[in-house]
């Protein structure tokens, strides 16, 4: 054994352990890993498995129902692997993160002793500090969700160049909309954007790990207005133009992003930046301006019209994805049409579509007309059978067609990849492992509801 090798391993051997659980959205993959970046430098390393660690993090979200039971019977598991832990003479910290964290407080800690540290998404750059006090408390708990008038992304190590062909990089984060169903206004707080050069430098680091596409993240990520360098405030726009210079970032995306915010340089970046991919997620919510209006939406169904209308000229190949909510309180059986007649004239290529559940604290949650949750569950079911076909019709509209696919990892089968169309579509493909990483043209040769398949094309791209 070399020098070098017994070092590594001894400091195997020292480091810490550390387990992070991420739950809800990208944005908390994105915090988690920028997490796990700033524990690196206290000696932690990720592990697989939560019964060895040292540190236990569950990333947690709160934008659906039942995310904080979730999270209670998963710290059920926890606490007995802590106290296996224990009897082995071991110590395991137990810490809650996101928007879980965020709405629940204190209460998280009464309800689970077992957990030593409560902490929002606004405060984790705080965690070597909140570590230290829970050292010191002796398991008196420790709890932090304030909004820290610092923004975090200033107190957190420089990104380091994150593994991975496809990445995620988070460029806004809060909200100010105030949309009467939603609790990311109070729980990651008011909208903030990061400073433009921050976010270059980020991607460029990006790209010198490996990634060849990168999905910009933000609650209302089109909302983005970061300092640039000019001093002046840059638009989403602006700043994809800026991205699209740098070499070796062959994909850009972005989500998610409010029919509100989509302005003219936006729609330009549509018509002008190559790399910018013809797929964009825009929820709509409801079809009723009625219930738009009650939803606090701020934007009617012919606003949203217009807005695709303006994406699909500067965009002919542009897909569209939405989320879609039914049950809204006061929404009747008339608006809920007005919903399925919005989902026929748009044509989405994919969607995400949910029952209303009242969180506690939102404007929506108080109000008196709920409607029933069979009635709830019915118009569920009608609305995700229209949109599983609008779904597969896409889906099949792209056989034969040769797309650019970006090999991203091994299938389930031997031999085969899985990538991505530029529609964000999975695509599965007979090459070799070698070629992961490569933007190679694919003909897609079959379509099921959720996936493409195909063959390696000697065909120029579309
Ligand atoms: N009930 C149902 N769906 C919700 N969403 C957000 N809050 C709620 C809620 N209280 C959905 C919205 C949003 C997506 C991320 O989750 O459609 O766009
Ligand atoms: Fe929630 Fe999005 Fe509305 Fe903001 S714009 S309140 S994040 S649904």
């Amino acid at each position: 054994m070399t020098q070098t090798e017994t070092s590594e391993r001894m400091a195997a051997k020292l480091a810490k352990r550390l387990y992070i659980k991420s739950y809800g959205c990208q944005m908390n993959v994105y915090d988690s890993a920028r997490m796990a970046e700033l524990l690196a430098a206290l000696g932690f390393i990720v592990t697989e498995t939560a019964d060895d660690a040292d540190l236990v993090i569950l990333n947690t979200c709160h934008i659906r129902e039942r995310a904080a039971e979730k999270v209670y019977s998963e710290l059920g598991q926890i606490r007995r692997m802590k106290g296996a832990k224990a009897e082995r003479g071991g110590r395991m910290i137990v810490a809650v993160a996101g928007c879980v964290a965020q709405a629940e407080g204190a209460e998280i800690i009464q309800r689970a002793p077992c957990v030593d540290l409560v902490v929002g998404p606004q405060s984790y750059h705080r965690l070597p500090e909140l570590l230290a006090r829970v050292s010191e408390t002796h398991g008196a708990g420790v709890i932090d969700t304030s909004f820290p008038v610092e923004p975090k992304f200033d107190f957190l190590p420089e990104a380091r160049a994150r593994r991975g062909i496809a990445a995620f990089l988070t460029v806004q984060e809060g909200c100010d909309k105030f949309c009467s169903f939603c609790v990311v206004p109070y729980t990651r707080g008011a909208e903030y954007s990061r400073p433009v050069e921050q976010v270059v430098t980020e991607a460029r680091n990006l790209v010198r790990g490996g990634a060849r596409e990168i999905t910009l993240l933000g609650q209302n990520v089109n909302a983005y207005h970061g300092e640039g360098p000019d001093g002046r405030e840059w638009r989403l726009g602006e700043l994809i133009r800026e991205l699209a210079e740098l070499t070796g970032l062959d994909r850009i995306r972005y989500t998610t992003s409010h029919p509100r915010d989509v302005d003219d340089e936006l729609v330009a970046a549509h018509r002008d930046v190559p790399q910018l991919m013809p797929f964009l997620h825009l929820p709509v919510q409801s079809g009723s301006d009625r219930v738009l209006a009650a939803m606090n939406r701020r934007h009617t169904v012919a606003d949203y019209w217009r807005t695709v209308e303006r994406l699909r000229s500067a965009r002919p190949d542009l897909a569209l994805s939405t989320d879609l909510i039914v049950g809204h309180p006061g929404e009747s059986g008339e608006d809920f049409r007005a919903t399925m007649d919005l989902v026929d004239k748009v044509r989405f290529a994919q969607a995400f579509s949910f029952k209303y559940s009242p969180r506690p604290g939102t404007p929506a949650a108080s109000a008196v007309y709920q409607v029933a949750d069979d009635v709830k569950s019915q118009r569920l079911t009608e609305l995700q059978l229209l949109l599983a076909g609008q779904q597969r019709d896409f889906n099949e509209a792209c056989i034969g067609r040769i797309l650019p696919v970006l090999l991203e990892k091994p299938g389930r089968h031997k031999e085969q990849l899985v990538g991505r169309s530029p529609y964000l579509q999975s695509v599965h493909i007979a090459a070799s492992a070698d070629r992961i990483g490569d933007i190679v043209p694919a003909l897609i040769k079959a379509a099921s509801a959720n996936s493409l398949s195909g063959s390696l094309s000697e065909a120029v791209v579309e």
